[in-house]
């Protein structure tokens, strides 16, 4: 069985042990992701890590500080890094020193050239990072991406996303510089890539605080990308809005040569397509969005876990590999720079 070490072991780890145990116990069910098991647990609250190890059902696992040192001593075949953002970059070194390949919590790093370095390590290394983009993992995703994928829209020219909610998360969000850009866009941006195909090459960003805000920085922003060949992507966003909340996965409007598409960003979706090019406003019929053909074994966290998991087993790449998460990641670092300058600012291409 392979092993593996986690890393971090904050809130967000409760929902990788849920998904990993849903992952075990179905084992077989996603063809190609066989079963891991938790050999070592990480943290820098060195009671936290053994908590988690010993609700999660590892009583055996070794437990601690000293990340380096437990990798040496154990030699897991993958660390599963959920540390806070800053502290990314060198956990993820550390383990692709220590030959373990590494599926990361969002953001993939704090910036490009720490990306591009975290690349060149991996390469040099041979090891294989993944990032968690939950998000291609839910049924609402495939399905707008299968229906657009069909063709009735036609070309895709606009996308468009609302996001609006008012969580108080407390911790390292209320602290952070541009929190809304840095720790949740990124999710919507990198479904727009994954549903509609597109690839953002400049933005242009507005974003403020407002006097209500309980987080110290960048709660709400206005993000336009430009996609080449006439295609746009607009992302209006606060995470201080009270009331009349869009769901996490934001509320979608796609428009393409033939009509367009609602979705709700849940179960919700509407779609109509032109029935006569004829009149002032050309007459639409209501267009049915099919039901995912095959229904997803696990999804959100589970799912990537599991498609990780077979993208070691396969030797084919995983759904969010970070040498793809890397253009998810330009498209915040750009709308952070427009943010802070005011500019049209270009999205680099350049990666391999
Ligand atoms: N994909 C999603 O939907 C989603 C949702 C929530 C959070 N996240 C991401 O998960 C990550 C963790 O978020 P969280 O909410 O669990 O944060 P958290 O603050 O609750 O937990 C982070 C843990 O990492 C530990 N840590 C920090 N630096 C460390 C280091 N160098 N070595 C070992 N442990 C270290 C902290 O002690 C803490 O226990 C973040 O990157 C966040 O963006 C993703």
């Amino acid at each position: 069985m392979q092993t593996a070490v986690l890393v971090g072991c904050g809130a967000m780890s409760e929902g990788w042990l849920r998904a990993i145990a849903q992952i075990n116990k179905g084992a077989g069910k996603t063809a190609g992701a066989p079963p891991v098991t938790l050999v070592g647990f990480v943290d820098l609250d060195a009671d936290l890590a053994r908590k988690r190890a010993d609700q999660a059902g590892y009583p055996d696992a070794q437990t601690g500080t000293d990340l380096a040192g437990m990798l040496a001593a154990l030699k897991p075949d993958i660390v599963f890094d959920i540390v806070v953002p800053q502290a990314r970059a060198q956990v993820v070194a550390a383990a692709f020193d220590a030959g373990c390949d590494v599926l990361s919590e969002k953001p993939l790093a704090q910036d490009l050239a720490q990306a591009r370095a975290l690349d060149v390590h991996r390469r040099a290394t041979g090891r294989l990072h993944a990032v968690v983009q939950n998000r291609r993992h839910l049924a609402g995703i495939r399905r707008a991406r299968d229906f657009l994928a069909g063709g009735a829209l036609g070309e895709i020219a606009e996308v468009h996303c609302d996001f609006f909610i008012a969580p108080h998360f407390g911790g390292f969000r209320e602290e952070m510089r541009h929190v809304l850009l840095h720790d949740m866009a990124i999710h919507t941006f990198d479904a727009a890539r994954f549903v509609a195909g597109i690839e953002p090459r400049r933005a242009v960003c507005l974003e403020t605080n407002p006097a209500h805000s309980w987080f110290a920085h960048g709660a709400s922003a206005s993000v336009l990308f430009e996609c080449g060949a006439g295609r746009v992507m607009s992302y209006r966003g606060s995470w201080c809005a009270d009331g009349m909340a869009t769901s996490w996965e934001a509320q979608w409007r796609i428009i393409g040569a033939n009509g367009t598409l609602l979705w709700d960003g849940n179960d919700g979706f509407q779609a109509q397509t032109v029935a006569a090019r004829t009149g002032f406003l050309h007459p639409c019929d209501p267009c049915e969005v099919p039901a995912l053909g095959t229904p997803l074994v696990h999804e959100g966290h589970a799912g990537v876990i599991a498609d990780f998991l077979r993208a070691r087993a396969t030797g084919t790449p995983p759904l969010s590999d970070a040498r793809d998460n890397i253009r998810s990641l330009a498209m915040t670092v750009a709308a952070i720079e427009s943010a802070e300058t005011g500019r049209f600012v270009d999205i680099a291409a350049d990666f391999t």
